[in-house]
């Protein structure tokens, strides 16, 4: 399989390559990624020496840089490029209320740029991967289905929708073999420490206060992200051209819940919790219907929730460096900025470091 991975230097692409690299099947990789804040190639060591690999600085939504990409991709590797799995965007639902104009430009027109690219280059199959988020918030019941209406409450959502409804329009109106994928909130090793699971685990790791939003008791659908790389897998495999295939672990948690497996993996306090001012527009429930994928592909999540956290937990508690690594410089500047307009939080902070001593 030869492929072109947009993004693979993030969380979910990095996993997958790995993924696939350990697999063991025959399998050739460009990554293209522009390396943004969120990017980091220290997430592919254990794949950069291999010659089935290849890294290109780009970004999707440059016409000439993706262009240069897909055919850099045929010349390493010898041929036409079996599949571009199209993970490349800006992902934080916070970051996009904060400023949503780099999620337009690189989730909407870098879909379309990479559409483009790959149309040109006669690529055999388009993974679009999208996120259960373009459906919007459920009630207390029941879950979405490929066929539930986007209804997108965040500008990250909102990009992530526009670009699922142009890969489709691609499909229908050049016939170009895209299939989309709509996973739930993944977790697991190198993800960036401003997600929920993440963010917690760190904090805890250093008696920090836990930021919970609102009541704490929004329902995300939490899974591995083994579990995501393997369902793309089988997508590029096994999927049928035009159609669009849910994906989620089957793990509906509120966030209190999952904060609070997380002090108990780690053995710390539930003093720890921190209530903060709500997001805003936030969806209170998602749930994910996976009989489709489970029918058509025989895919289903492998990772119970509770072994996933185990697991995502070792992982961080051994490597603490990754963590700081990704912690420092603009990334602390925008944590300061998105946490100090929740005031409680902020004096909680301040008195804390008080206490040890510390400037505020
Ligand atoms: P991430 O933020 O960890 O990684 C995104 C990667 O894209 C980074 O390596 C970054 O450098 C790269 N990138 C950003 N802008 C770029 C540009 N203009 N050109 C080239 N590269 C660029 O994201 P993630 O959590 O790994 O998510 C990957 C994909 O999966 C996204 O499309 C996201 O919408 C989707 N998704 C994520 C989740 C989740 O829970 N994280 C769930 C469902 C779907
Ligand atoms: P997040 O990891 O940002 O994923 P998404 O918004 O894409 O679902 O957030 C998961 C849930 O955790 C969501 O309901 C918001 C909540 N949350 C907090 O309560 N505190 C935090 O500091 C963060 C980052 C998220």
């Amino acid at each position: 399989m030869r492929l072109l991975v947009s993004g693979g230097a993030g969380f979910i692409g990095s996993n997958f390559i790995r993924h696939l690299f350990q697999a063991g099947d025959e399998v050739q990789v460009l990554n293209l990624d522009k390396l943004t804040y969120a990017g980091n190639l220290e997430n592919l060591s254990s794949v950069a020496a291999s010659p089935n690999y290849r890294f290109y600085r780009g970004d999707v939504a440059e016409p000439g840089e993706v262009g240069a990409a897909l055919a850099e991709c045929e010349e390493t590797f010898g041929g036409p490029i079996d599949a571009v799995v199209h993970f490349a965007a800006e992902s934080h639902v916070d970051r996009s209320i904060e400023n949503p104009s780099s999620f337009l430009r690189t989730n909407i027109v870098g879909t379309q740029v990479m559409l483009d690219g790959a149309r040109r280059h006669r690529v055999k199959r388009f993974i679009h991967v999208s996120t259960d988020e373009v459906y919007g918030s459920l009630g207390a019941k029941g879950a979405f289905t490929e066929e539930t209406p986007l209804a997108p409450s965040s500008p990250y959502a909102a990009s992530k929708a526009s670009a699922d409804l142009i890969a489709m329009a691609y499909c229908r109106t050049y016939e170009f073999p895209v299939i989309i994928t709509r996973c739930s909130n993944n977790y697991g090793p190198y993800q960036f420490p401003e997600k929920l699971i993440p963010l917690m685990i760190a904090n805890a790791l250093l008696d920090r206060p836990l930021p919970v939003y609102g009541d704490g008791l929004n329902v995300r659908d939490w899974i591995y992200v083994e579990d995501h790389c393997q369902a793309i897998e089988s997508v590029i495999k096994y999927g049928r051209p035009g159609e669009v295939y849910n994906i989620g672990g089957h793990a509906e948690r509120t966030n209190l819940e999952v904060v609070r497996t997380i002090l108990r993996t780690l053995g710390k306090p539930e003093s720890l919790i921190q209530f903060v001012p709500d997001r805003p527009g936030h969806d209170r429930r998602y749930a994910m219907g996976t009989s489709k994928i489970q029918r058509e592909l025989g895919w289903k999540p492998r990772w119970s929730f509770e072994k996933g956290i185990e697991a995502t937990v070792e992982w961080y508690l051994a490597n603490r460096e990754w963590i700081e690594w990704m912690r420092s410089g603009a990334y602390r500047e925008y944590y300061r900025r998105i946490y100090e307009e929740r005031e409680i939080w902020v004096e909680r902070v301040r008195a804390e470091s008080l206490t040890r001593g510390e400037q505020a």
